[in-house]
């Protein structure tokens, strides 16, 4: 990275000189870290659309040329070649494990897979209806009640810890939302599956019969987890590192994060999208949803659809798309309607001079609820799997933001408030 360049910012008859900061991928970005205490100003950008908050080195994407990268892989490799586990190894520690390391990383993820039993009471406090999202604010947070050992993040070894203990435990914990919510017992977690394996199991098995993982859907899983590992600075993940750059405890800011992508601009929007689909129905209501979609007034948005970042394609859908497909094929679901409406729906839509200039696409979350749905997840435990696959994310982004010792993070503002004005007594006002 090279500073050699700058910008000049002219200002009342003065001129600032700011560093350009060249990156290795994508834009330069101009350092305006002084900006304040040299020209008396402050930057205006609600949204972050064009301010890098940190340095990182974990994944970059290119959103004109629909490109995602994990440590410089292209995710589509990923996803056809590697797995969830190795994926979190690369994004924790930078680099592909060998096999002796991926051996000693899946040891040591199984041997923390189950939860506190006391963890269980907790379950019971929360209503039958919940949804596993909420659940799962609670209950993750709450490890940090469970887990002082993990807590002192000034120590590099309990942040491992607390790193191993969250991706091992939230599949646990997601699963448990759900065996909750729908009244059946517990499954504790079987550590002679793989990690998506073992997921389904404890979603699916019950006391009262054996139940064998089917092998297509724990591949098909596998694949979603790794297509939704990381983002870079995404809302939750921003969030996630908001919160730790106070010095909150990683299970705090892990809990912070899922409050985050629960919401439908996030990774709600696979929930929100297939009851988008079904909604639709049937592909002769298309061109109504379109329309709604087109209208400002509507308040109405395709879900499944756009994205702040790539303004081509989501890499991340087609691989999702050709997956869908996949799937429903192996487990014989033939003309399956909803995929069927969302088809027709890609293909309207990116022919829609509206979509098209807007650079509208579909993104991650268009197909990913068939899949989920064809495995037998009911909509609301959608958004938990993105939360079980997004925490390598959250944790390899806080794990990177705490090593570096940075500030806590605190943006300025415009202030459009009154000004100074003296209190006026309840009876003369
Ligand atoms: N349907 C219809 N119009 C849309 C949509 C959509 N899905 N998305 C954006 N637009 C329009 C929007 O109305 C705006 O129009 P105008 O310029 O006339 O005001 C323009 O496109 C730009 O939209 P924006 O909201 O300013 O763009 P953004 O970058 O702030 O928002 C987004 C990105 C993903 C929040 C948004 O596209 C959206 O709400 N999509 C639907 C929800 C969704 O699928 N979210 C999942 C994102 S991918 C997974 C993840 O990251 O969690």
């Amino acid at each position: 990275m090279c500073a050699d360049k700058t910008a000049t910012l002219s200002l009342n008859g003065q001129t600032y000189d700011l560093p350009i900061m060249s990156p290795v991928l994508g834009p330069d970005v101009v350092d305006i870290r002084k900006l304040y205490d040299e020209a008396d100003i402050f930057t205006y950008d609600p949204g972050f659309t064009s301010t890098a908050a940190c340095k990182s080195a974990i994944t970059y994407i290119d959103g004109d040329a629909g490109q995602l990268l994990y440590r410089g892989y292209p995710i589509d490799q990923l996803a056809k070649e590697s797995s969830h586990l190795e994926v979190c190894y690369l994004l924790l520690y930078g680099e592909l494990p060998t096999a002796d390391q991926l051996d000693d990383f899946r040891n040591r993820v199984t041997r923390h897979t189950m939860v506190h039993e006391q963890m269980h009471y907790f379950f019971r406090g929360f209503r039958r209806d919940s949804h596993p999202m909420a659940t799962m604010v609670g209950v993750v947070g709450a490890m940090s009640a469970f887990y002082h050992d993990s807590l002192d993040i000034n120590d590099p070894w309990q942040r491992e810890v607390a790193a191993i203990r969250m991706i091992a435990k939230l599949p646990t914990i997601a699963a448990m939302a759900y065996k909750y919510s729908v009244g059946q017992p517990f499954v504790y977690p079987k550590n002679s599956l793989s990690y998506a394996g073992n997921f389904l199991n404890m979603c699916f098995a019950v006391p009262a019969e054996d139940y064998v993982v089917n092998p297509i859907l724990e591949k098909a899983l596998d694949r979603i987890m790794m297509l939704h590992a990381d983002h870079e600075q995404n809302a939750s993940t921003s969030t996630v590192r908001l919160a730790g750059s106070s010095g909150a405890n990683p299970f705090a800011c892990i809990a912070a994060g899922i409050a985050c992508l629960w919401g439908p601009a996030h990774g709600g929007a696979n929930q929100a999208c297939l009851e988008m689909l079904r909604e639709i129905g049937t592909v002769d209501r298309i061109p109504e949803y379109i329309a709604r979609a087109k209208d400002k007034n509507s308040g109405f948005r395709l879900m499944g659809f756009g994205h702040r970042v790539y303004k081509n394609f989501d890499p991340r859908a087609t691989v999702m798309k050709e997956s869908a497909d996949e799937v429903l094929d192996l487990l014989g679901i033939h003309n399956n309607p909803i995929l069927q409406v969302a088809k027709e729906l890609e293909r309207i839509a990116l022919s829609d001079d509206y979509f098209i200039s807007k650079k509208l696409y579909p993104n991650v979350d268009f197909y990913s609820g068939i899949i989920l749905e064809a495995m037998g997840f009911p909509t609301s435990m959608f958004t938990p799997i993105f939360a079980i696959s997004r925490t390598v994310g959250w944790i390899s982004q806080w794990k990177e933001m705490i090593a570096e010792n940075g500030k806590i993070g605190r943006p300025r503002q415009l202030y459009i408030g009154p000004k100074q004005r003296d209190y006026v007594d309840v009876t003369q006002r």
